[in-house]
C-alpha cells in the first residue's frame, strides 16, 4: 500500500520524509494557496525533499486548459502525478493525458460510478473524498470500500487513494478494508504514531531505569570512576 501526506508545508515534509514511512505527497489548490510560492515552486521543492511522487491538481476547468496544465506539471519534476477533477471535461482531459503516457488520475471524486469511469480511462489513481462525504451525512468509508471492491473484481490497475481523511479512526477502517493508498493531513499523520499506552509504558520504563545511567557502559564499575 502507499501512504501519502496531504500538505505543502516543506518543513513538515522534510520531517515526515525522514521517518521513512511516506511514499509521496499530495497537494491541491487550497493547500498550495496557503503558501507564498507558485504551484511550480511548491512541486519542485517537494520533489527535492522526497523519494516518491508529488500529486499536483490542475486549476483549469476546460479540456484544453487541463491538458496544457497537466503536460506542464508533468515536466516540473521527474515524479509528478496530475490530479484532474471528476467532471465530464476532466475525463476527456484524462484520456488525452493518459494517451500521451502522462500519469494522471481523478480527484474530488464521490461515487463508485465516477471511480469506474476513471478506471476505464486508465486513471493512475482515483481519490474518493472520505471526510467530505461523511461531513455531508453519507458513508464515505463505505463508498471507498465499494470502489476498492469493484476495482479488485474487475482487476483494474488504478490505485484507490482514499483522501480527505479526518481522523485516525477513518484511517484504521481504510487500512482494515485494504485500500490501496491513503493520503493523510498532518494532524492525522502525526496522530498515527501516538498511543496513550505507549506513553504510559515508556514512563514506567524510565522510572524503573531511574539512575542506572548510560546503557552503553561496559560494566557497572564504570559508574564509580
Ligand atoms: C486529496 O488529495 C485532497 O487534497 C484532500 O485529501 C482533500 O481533503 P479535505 O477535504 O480535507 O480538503
Amino acid at each position: 500500500m502507499h501512504l501519502y501526506v496531504d500538505t505543502a508545508d516543506l518543513d513538515l515534509i522534510e520531517t515526515y520524509a525522514r521517518s521513512g514511512v511516506i511514499d509521496g505527497v499530495t497537494t491541491n489548490p487550497s493547500i498550495v494557496a496557503e503558501t507564498e510560492y507558485t504551484y511550480h515552486e511548491v512541486v519542485a521543492s517537494i520533489a527535492e525533499r522526497i523519494d516518491g511522487p508529488v500529486f499536483a491538481q490542475v486549476i483549469a476547468d476546460d479540456v484544453s486548459g487541463m491538458v496544457e496544465q497537466g503536460r506542464a506539471y508533468d515536466a516540473w519534476a521527474p515524479d509528478v502525478i496530475v490530479k484532474i477533477p471528476a467532471t465530464t471535461a476532466g475525463y476527456e482531459a484524462l484520456d488525452r493525458l493518459r494517451g500521451e503516457g502522462i500519469r494522471a488520475g481523478v480527484t474530488v471524486l464521490f461515487s463508485v460510478s465516477q471511480a469506474v469511469l476513471a478506471a476505464k480511462n486508465d486513471a493512475t489513481f482515483v481519490a474518493p473524498y472520505v471526510g467530505r462525504l461523511t461531513d455531508a451525512g453519507e458513508d464515505g468509508l463505505q463508498v471507498t470500500r465499494d470502489i476498492q471492491a469493484a476495482f479488485d473484481a474487475y482487476g483494474f490497475d488504478t490505485e484507490v487513494l482514499a483522501a480527505s481523511v479526518r481522523n485516525t479512526q477513518q484511517a484504521r477502517e481504510l487500512y482494515r478494508a485494504g485500500v490501496d493508498a491513503l493520503t493523510l493531513p498532518p494532524s492525522v499523520f502525526e496522530a498515527s504514531f501516538d498511543h496513550h499506552k505507549t506513553d504510559e509504558g515508556l514512563a514506567g520504563f524510565r522510572d524503573d531505569w531511574g539512575d542506572r545511567g548510560d546503557p552503553l557502559r561496559a560494566d557497572a564499575s564504570e559508574d564509580q570512576r
